[in-house]
């Protein structure tokens, strides 16, 4: 069972627990996060991070901006809660689920606008907890939609970690390979250990072992070679963004990942919450990707690996476009061979 990675401590007056995972596997610390700054902080530095934890974060930061607001009247509350949504949004561009956790509690706001200011906190913090409690059963459906692909013996590569650290609970890409094993399943996991911030080294890497499932980290550039001479069954990763066309991006490095295992007939399922899709944007081309700052690229745990002043590009993501997927696995079952047509029959209107 992961251990929580976000949490609401107390009642409408509460705050954030989350675990800060850039200490990760060295320490294993919480942090409290009680107003809008230090939770914009969290996102943007990466303490929560994974598409679906974030969107949890935004919701409950939603919550916490909001609860020294003074205003008594509607609309003056939500013309604060507009800024504060507006505020943590920039925080980080492309995991979508932040913008869908931010337009839901918006929404709910609007819902309940002939209601008490007092009335509208508390309903909002009801929100916030069950996007998270939805977000732990959907993180299951995922893995029992999924586990069928992987079986007896079966070798799976990842990327980056889209684990219980990732979400609520039990992850995206790593529900699939949990399921697996609590079906009595043997498997073996190749970690990618993801530059420039490790997350495949120092998350993924970290749950899995805890989970006792077999598990080899290699670096990024080992993937080609380790389909080519070892038996790898299929690569599994998570999403941020998923456009209506099925193009799926995902941390940095994954379409390499895609290409390369394309290259030697290996199966890629990208699995994600229908809250990862955006259906709003014809293809993975509209994706925002963000660019971080150089540091992540001329330093690894703080010492210096590149010259003074060399130009750096740093984006974090990438986009795996959809005809290398062979399989999206969603909550609300299994997209085969994506395309426009078949995201909409298997999704409909729910993202
Ligand atoms: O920059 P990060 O660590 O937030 O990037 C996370 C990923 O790319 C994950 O694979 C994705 O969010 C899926 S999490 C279930």
């Amino acid at each position: 069972m992961p251990v929580p990675t976000i949490e609401w401590i107390g009642g409408v007056d509460g705050k954030i627990k989350i675990i800060d995972q850039t200490l990760l596997p060295n320490e294993l610390k919480y942090v409290y996060c009680e107003d809008r700054e230090s939770i914009f902080h969290a996102i943007k530095t990466l303490m929560v991070r994974g598409a679906p934890a974030i969107g949890i974060a935004g919701a409950m930061g939603t919550v916490v901006s909001m609860k020294d607001c003074k205003a008594d009247d509607y609309e003056s509350f939500y013309r604060e809660l507009k800024e504060a949504t507006a505020y943590l949004g920039s925080s980080r561009p492309t995991a979508v689920n932040l913008f869908w956790g931010l337009k839901r509690m918006e929404a709910t706001a609007q819902e309940n606008s002939q209601k008490p200011v007092s009335e509208i906190k508390e309903i909002l913090l009801n929100e916030a907890i069950t996007i998270l409690e939805e977000d732990k059963k959907i993180c299951r459906k995922i893995g029992e939609n999924g586990e069928a692909f992987l079986k007896e013996g079966s070798c799976v590569i990842t990327h980056c970690n889209a684990g219980g650290l990732a979400t609520g609970d039990f992850g995206t890409a790593l529900a699939v390979m949990f399921a697996a094993a609590d079906k009595g399943k043997k498997i073996s996991v190749y970690a990618d250990e993801t530059r420039p911030l490790l997350q495949g080294s120092r998350l993924t890497a970290w749950e899995l072992k805890n989970a006792g499932i077999d598990i080899t980290l290699i670096c990024d550039n080992m993937a080609a070679h380790t389909m080519k001479r070892k038996k790898v069954d299929c690569v599994i990763v998570g999403a941020d963004r998923i456009a209506a066309n099925g193009d799926a991006a995902n941390k940095i490095g994954t379409y390499s990942l895609s290409i390369i295992a394309k290259e030697h007939n290996v199966p890629f399922y990208v699995a994600a919450p229908v809250s990862t899709f955006d259906m709003t944007i014809a293809s993975g081309e509209e994706i925002p990707i963000e660019e971080r700052g150089p540091d992540e690229v001329t330093t690894i745990s703080g010492n210096k690996i590149a010259p003074d002043d060399i130009k750096v590009f740093n984006p974090a993501f990438d986009v795996t476009p959809a005809s290398n997927i062979k399989a999206i696995i969603t909550e609300m079952g299994v997209i085969h061979n994506p395309d426009m047509e078949k995201v909409k029959s298997v999704i409909g209107n729910n993202s």
